[in-house]
């Protein structure tokens, strides 16, 4: 591909719908080939824009507000960085061409929808998922969970992310309080909740997996290491690559990401979320982008994950190999507030083999990831506990 110079009349540009940490990491690895990249998100000043050649503020969720934006831009690639978008705008400039949508308009929209993404890995491509049903009201949810699904269970609205609105259900009696937490945290409400039966799985994992251009300019899906993770409120809290696992888990896992992203299609990095008991895989869910956990990978592979993506997408070759063990932890807000201080850097990275990224959120919230530590290590217990304790001593203040 030809790439036109950045901020000149020929730039090759991309517009990210989503400024966070994980846009920001993307907008570094794009604009080392070039790329005029523009950030956008729903306040100012957020990780991405930081880093950006330029950026805007808009309500993503405002099709109108999108199609404008993007009719001023022009930009070559559109790369959503998170899920609540106005998808039918994305589908309607997918469809008048001149630029792409990062997989794919469908990919968006599938994934935003927790029932468009289970309903086809489940029910067209027939791969394990949890025992599952959808409830438009709460009589539906106690029916859906008495007759098929049991106890224990998960209760979650069909669109969120981070964990929001989403109860675990031990009993009968903590139902309605379920209900009513899902139908009042979802980003958007759909009226629907999806009721999952509890996998009790060994570990889980999220499975990296690359759909890029090979040497004969043919898609060809590449996958990294499994990345391990823990998850505290239905949000990751440690993460570490790579995860053990038997040839037989390994190998189930790479058939199921490979053929999910090959239903979803496109070019990029996908984050497959998988639960795996022994030699058994369950598919749970996927990002058609860089996912959270994969932030580990800009301590163990040779090309981190933002860079995976950024090759893809402008149809570069890509290496997803590992260089060494490694571990991340998530540095949360602990009040709410703006103008923050961070102190305690050095200390952090007085821990062998440790590094801090500080994502510069301009606004602290009780547990909203304002940072990560990463770290290296021999073994994945060691690495896990330098990142642990390397994010710890990072402490947020109120300035002042
Ligand atoms: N059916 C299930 N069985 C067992 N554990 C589950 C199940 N569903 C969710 N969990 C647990 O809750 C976590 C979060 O669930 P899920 O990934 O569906 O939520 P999310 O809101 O999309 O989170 P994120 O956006 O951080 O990925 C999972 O990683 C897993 O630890
Ligand atoms: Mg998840």
């Amino acid at each position: 591909m030809k790439i036109g110079t950045a901020l000149s009349n020929g730039s090759t540009k991309a517009l990210l719908l989503g400024s966070g940490e994980l846009g920001k990491e993307l907008v570094i690895s794009l604009q080392r080939y070039g790329i005029e990249v523009i950030a956008v998100d729903r306040y100012a000043d957020a990780p991405a824009q930081q880093v950006a050649h330029r950026s805007h503020v808009i309500d993503m969720t405002d099709g109108e507000a999108v199609k404008k934006l993007i009719a001023l831009e022009q930009p070559d690639f559109i790369i959503p960085e998170i899920e609540a978008i106005a998808t039918e705008a994305l589908t309607e400039i997918e469809n008048e061409g001149g630029c792409t949508v990062v997989p794919n308009a469908r990919a968006i929209q599938l994934t935003m929808n927790r029932e468009g993404i289970r309903t086809l890995v489940a029910e067209k491509l027939k791969l394990p998922t949890s025992a599952y049903a959808f409830a438009g009201s709460f009589e539906e949810l106690e029916l859906a969970v008495g007759k098929n699904i049991g106890y224990p269970c998960f209760v979650k609205p069909t669109m969120s992310s981070s964990g929001k609105g989403q109860s675990r259900v031990k009993s009968p009696e903590q139902l309605k309080a379920a209900w009513d937490y899902a139908r009042s945290s979802g980003r958007v409400d759909t009226g629907k909740v999806i009721i999952e039966a509890s996998i009790d799985f060994d570990f889980e994992i999220t499975l990296l997996t690359v759909r890029a251009l090979n040497e004969q300019g043919a898609v060809r899906t590449y996958f990294c290491e499994p990345i391990g993770h823990v998850q505290e409120q239905g949000d990751y809290r440690e993460s570490w690559q790579p995860q053990a696992m038997s040839p037989a888990a390994i190998e189930s896992a790479r058939e199921i990401a490979e053929k999910v992203t090959d239903e979803i299609g496109g070019l990029g990095v996908f984050g497959v979320e998988l639960f795996v008991k022994g030699e058994k895989v369950w598919f749970s869910e996927v990002s058609p982008r860089p996912h959270d956990t994969g932030m580990v990978t800009m301590v163990t592979q040779k090309q981190n994950e933002f860079e995976l993506h950024a090759r893809a997408i402008l149809g570069l070759p890509v290496d997803t190999s590992l260089i060494r063990e490694g571990a991340s932890a998530v540095i949360l807000g602990k009040f709410n507030g703006r103008d923050l201080v961070y102190e305690g850097l050095a200390d952090a990275l007085a821990v062998p083999d440790s590094e801090v990224r500080i994502f510069a959120k301009p606004e602290s919230f009780v547990n909203r990831r304002m940072g990560v530590a990463l770290a290296n290590a021999k073994s994945i217990e060691e690495a896990r506990k330098r990142a642990v304790k390397a994010a710890s001593l990072v402490v947020i203040n109120p300035a002042g």
